[in-house]
């Protein structure tokens, strides 16, 4: 999904200004760039592995359990590492295993597949106890599908985390508090509000970073309406993802460590939750 070469830039671009949570994907087609950019950076002495923390993601094809392992396997000899740090349900609803990754009938429609979701996870369960992954969690997962899991007979590892759309648009309210009752990190993905393709994005919901309650309390810090929506989720524990193919906006996204919101802003922040998502997922 992204321009050949630019991933693996701006990943070093990152590693050096501090970054050491990388959000992958074999759907990103661009894995190979992530590995490459991290063995350079561990080649030159600036990061060991153990610094790194790299989520994987299994796709909707691959959740026939006995297919789960060597999709981990796959994506572990396109990056060239041993283990990634979290692999993660990509979304809860499973496609026709095969080579299509978007598989779809004669009239357009995709064509799910009916696999157990508890065995999915079973198989994750057994990538953690093989040491491929570090630990395991889900994405795009609602209340009723964590429990789901949690109530499983026999679980053995409950999802660390549930990476899910959020921002100061779409605040997630319900979700973050079930989720930190169980202990279960939120990683907020699109917490800038997407980059509008509509190809992929809601884009009738106006953008998150003209909106003026977020570009008038970063003219109080010094800071512009994307650090504040950055920090915002940081300092209610919900882990941000953001991206950035722009060295100087790379940089920017980071320094979010030297301010802090006061009670009254975070409030303020939290009231602009619209409870729309930029990203629909219809599928
Ligand atoms: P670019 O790669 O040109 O920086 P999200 O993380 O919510 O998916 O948002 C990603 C989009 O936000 C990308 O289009 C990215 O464009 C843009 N972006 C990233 N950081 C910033 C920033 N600090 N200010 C404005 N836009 C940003």
């Amino acid at each position: 999904q992204t321009p050949k070469g630019s991933c693996l830039e701006a990943v070093k671009i990152a590693i050096d200004a501090g970054y050491r949570h990388i959000d992958g994907a074999f759907v990103y087609f661009n894995e190979h760039e992530v590995g490459q950019a991290i063995r350079e950076k561990i080649a030159e002495g600036k990061i060991k592995r153990e610094d790194i923390f790299y989520c994987g993601k299994l796709w909707n094809t691959c959740h026939p359990p006995e297919l789960v392992r060597p999709t981990l396997e796959k994506t572990l000899k396109i990056l060239q590492l041993d283990y990634v740090d979290l692999y993660i349900i990509e979304l809860p609803m499973a496609f026709k295993p095969g080579d299509a990754l978007y598989p779809k009938d004669e009239n357009g429609k995709f064509i799910y597949h009916e696999t157990d979701l508890c065995a999915t996870w079973e198989a994750l369960e057994a990538c953690k106890d093989a040491g491929l992954a570090k630990s395991i969690g889900v994405s795009n997962f609602n209340r009723r599908q964590l429990e789901m899991i949690m109530n499983k007979p026999g679980l053995k590892y409950k999802p660390v985390s549930n990476q899910v759309e959020c921002h100061p648009y779409f605040t997630q309210p319900k979700l973050l508090e079930f989720c930190r009752q169980h202990d279960i990190v939120i990683v907020g993905y699109s917490p800038l509000g997407t980059s509008r393709d509509e190809s992929w994005v809601n884009v009738s919901s106006p953008p998150l970073l003209k909106d003026p309650v977020l570009n008038a309390i970063g003219k109080k810090y010094n800071k512009t309406a994307a650090q504040i929506a950055l920090r915002f989720n940081v300092q209610r524990g919900v882990v941000v993802i953001p991206k950035s193919f722009n060295p100087q906006r790379i940089r920017e996204n980071f320094q979010i460590f030297d301010f802090s919101l006061t009670e009254e802003e975070m409030k303020e922040i939290e009231a602009l939750n619209k409870n729309v998502r930029y990203v629909e997922l219809l599928m």
